[in-house]
């Protein structure tokens, strides 16, 4: 069975991205998957040092003890990761952004643990387009990441809404983050 791990970066746990989120995980369950997701508001995740300790030989990972060090583990169990985020200040909002800094680890004492991991990517902005909203600046930040350590981004659903549950509404959206769901959770 294919597990993903579905990462919540909106600090509003029922907002637009999160919903968008949840539907790619109905899709994935549809499809057989087994879904864990985590909420990271409110967590410690404390930011990068960049010690580089990570990336000395024979490393075993982040020095640094906090609740990331659960997450790296569901991470490594996932098959895919499902990665949601508002636009906030036309990029992706700060809990992504920190969650993603302490990725670094994994890039060396878990190589493994990027290449050939599927990736889908859930996004909402208040503007009215990827671009005035600043979304492209996100999404072009995990296309140059993801495809620098070898994880394949399977697709990615991006819409328009400022009140937190007005994404709903936008139906065709929500029908293509089932879809994304259900090809997360499939062989290619
Ligand atoms: C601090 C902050 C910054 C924001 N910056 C932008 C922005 O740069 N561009 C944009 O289109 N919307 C921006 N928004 C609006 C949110 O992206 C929008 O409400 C989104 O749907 C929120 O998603 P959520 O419900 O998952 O939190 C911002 C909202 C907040 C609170």
């Amino acid at each position: 069975m294919k597990k993903v791990l579905v990462l919540l970066g909106s600090p509003r746990k029922k907002g637009n991205s999160a919903i968008l989120a949840e539907r790619i995980a109905r899709g994935a369950t549809s499809a057989g998957a087994k879904v864990e997701t985590v909420f990271l508001h409110g967590l410690d995740i404390k930011p990068c040092t960049g010690c580089y300790r990570c990336q000395k030989p024979g490393a075993r990972g982040c020095v640094i003890k906090d609740d990331m060090q659960a997450i790296y583990k569901s991470m490594k169990e996932a098959d895919a990761w499902v990665i949601a985020s508002p636009v906030y200040w036309f990029n992706m909002s700060a809990q992504i952004k920190l969650w993603m800094d302490r990725c670094l680890a994994f890039t060396t004492y878990a190589k493994d643990s990027f290449s050939g991991r599927r990736i889908a990517i859930a996004m909402s902005y208040g503007g009215d387009d990827p671009f005035d909203s600043g979304c492209v600046n996100a999404l072009r930040t995990f296309q140059d990441a993801y495809s620098y350590v070898g994880s394949k981004i399977v697709g990615m659903v991006y819409g328009s809404a400022m009140e937190s549950g007005a994404i709903r509404s936008n139906e065709a959206l929500m029908a293509a983050a089932e879809k994304l769901g259900k090809k997360l959770a499939g062989e290619e």
